[in-house]
């Protein structure tokens, strides 16, 4: 037969167009799209389903330690098969450097944490916290090489948290080489300051978490990753912004011809701070950083997705259970410093995007498609072989059901989680069947895919990398005495 797999009679979208075709699949690509196709070996019938590009997750946390050493309950296999449930087909969670770890032996650990497990494709992007001479020198430019072009840098957390002149050197490595840096972004003094006078006055209970995680310390260090970005002239996607003053921040910069980037996350947009005022430990369900905010915030980060001011629109899927394995370990009645950072989310990002923004009119289908597949594909150097439907593009789509309602329970989820924060939302527009390079791997509620089925993938530059050319006058040589800085 012509193809391996036919997709016929569904509404297929992408970033830019909605059309009724049929996708013909032969050797894992998309090799034609037609009005009508014969000659599958199987033919797949999506009679009102919508057929979109697999989602691209490019913020999650996969077996990879906290700052404080706590091991994430998923690995590369329940966490590739929650986000293919989800309506995932690729993911890029993080090779994290502790300090004194060399580059080659973080990518080694990562390699083999990944590929006999994952059943996505999947690629890294590295947590730089020990940016040595070695490391700016050679083994960035190496892992560059390797198909690795976006390094993430922490402001906070003791462990892991680079100084300004660090990032500056980041920055401009990642500049060189056409990579694109990704910044955490809280004060860090700010927050210990905080914590310390919650902690002196007995407020310790988890809820405080979000006290402790002040508006200020994000704002502050966003602007500072903004100024420093843009001073030696390179891309900055600042990652879980969480804060009008964050959102207006990264606005503003674009509007001054700056390539800076902004994602938020799900937990910003459908839970509060309130969620976390809960009897006992249970707040600690809610702890992540940055922290959940409030219902105005809520209704403006919306508005900078509808308008394109935010790009990104990850999970930060960071799942720790409420067990002595994770939010727990350190004490049963944890205060809010103990409790490691993050939510779970990698399965919920896209059907609640769904629920709440296409459903709603909040966003198009389009918009959708961007935000969940194609924007982060571009992003990443992932285009056009990922995150959208063209000949000779993978064969990576999920199959949608506009119509199907169901009711989240932590049970109905694939992840290693004992909880979900979205416990009995209910959430209408699901992914039924998943197809990563033309294998169906979901079908029917079953998982179809062996562990280790997912490729590692070798990333091209960051596509839109091109230098504004607005370097500032003290980088300039013609301006400042003939030195050439960067
Ligand atoms: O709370 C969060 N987001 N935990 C994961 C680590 C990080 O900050 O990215
Ligand atoms: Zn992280
Ligand atoms: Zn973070
Ligand atoms: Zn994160």
């Amino acid at each position: 037969s012509d193809y391996d797999l036919v997709i016929a009679n569904g509404l297929a979208a992408t970033a830019t167009d909605t059309f009724r075709a049929d996708i013909g699949i032969r050797d894992g690509r998309i090799v034609a799209i037609a009005e009508e196709l014969e000659g599958g070996a199987r033919t797949i019938d999506a009679t009102a389903k919508l057929v979109l590009p697999g989602g691209i997750e490019s913020h999650c946390h996969i077996a990879q330690e906290s700052a404080s050493g706590i091991m994430t309950s998923d690995d590369y296999y329940t966490g590739s098969v929650s986000a293919a449930f989800g309506g995932n087909t690729t993911f890029i969670p993080f090779a994290a450097q502790h300090r004194g770890q060399t580059i080659a032996d973080v990518l080694k650990t990562y390699d083999d944490r990944a590929a006999p497990k994952s059943v996505i494709d999947y690629s890294y992007h590295l947590i730089v916290s020990d940016p040595t001479e070695a490391v700016l020198k050679e083994e960035l430019p190496a892992a560059f090489e390797r198909g690795i072009t976006s390094f993430k840098v922490f402001l906070t957390y003791d462990l892991l948290k680079v100084e300004d002149e660090q990032m500056l050197d980041i920055l401009t490595v990642a500049r060189e080489h056409g990579a694109l840096t990704m910044v955490h972004a809280e004060n860090n003094a700010l927050i210990k300051w905080m914590s310390a006078r919650l902690m002196d006055k007995d407020y310790s209970a988890p809820k405080y978490h979000a006290v402790s995680h002040p508006r200020a310390a994000e704002v502050e260090a966003i602007n500072r990753g903004i100024a420093l970005a843009g001073f030696v002239d390179a891309p900055l996607l600042i990652v879980h912004v969480s804060t009008e003053g964050g959102a207006r921040a990264i606005a503003d910069a674009r509007r001054e011809g700056l390539k800076i980037y902004g994602e938020t996350c799900p937990q910003y947009l459908f839970l509060t701070s309130e969620d976390m005022d809960r009897p006992g430990a249970e707040g600690a369900k809610f702890c992540c950083s940055p922290p959940l905010r409030d219902t105005e915030t809520q209704d403006v980060l919306w508005r900078y997705l509808q308008t394109g001011g935010l790009q990104l629109y990850s999970s930060d899927h960071a799942p720790y259970r409420y067990d002595e394995t994770g939010k727990l370990v350190h004490s049963k009645d944890p205060t809010f410093k103990q409790v490691a950072n993050g939510l779970p989310g990698i399965e919920m990002r896209a059907p609640l995007l769904f629920s709440e923004g296409v459903r709603t009119g909040r966003i198009s289908l389009n918009q959708f498609v961007s935000l969940t597949a194609t924007n982060a594909a571009k992003m990443f150097g992932l285009h056009p072989q990922k995150g959208t439907i063209a000949v000779g593009a993978d064969a990576d789509l999920a199959i949608w059901d506009p119509d199907e309602t169901r009711t989240v329970t932590a049970g109905g989820l694939h992840d290693n989680m004992d909880y979900t924060p979205f416990e009995g939302l209910e959430v209408t527009g699901w992914p039924v069947t998943m197809i990563s390079r033309g294998r169906v791997i979901v079908e029917g509620g079953e998982l179809l895919a062996d562990a280790g089925q997912g490729t590692f993938l070798k990333r091209a530059p960051h596509e839109p990398a091109g230098l504004s050319g607005r370097t500032p006058p003290e980088l300039d040589p013609a301006q400042s005495f003939g030195a050439k800085i960067v």
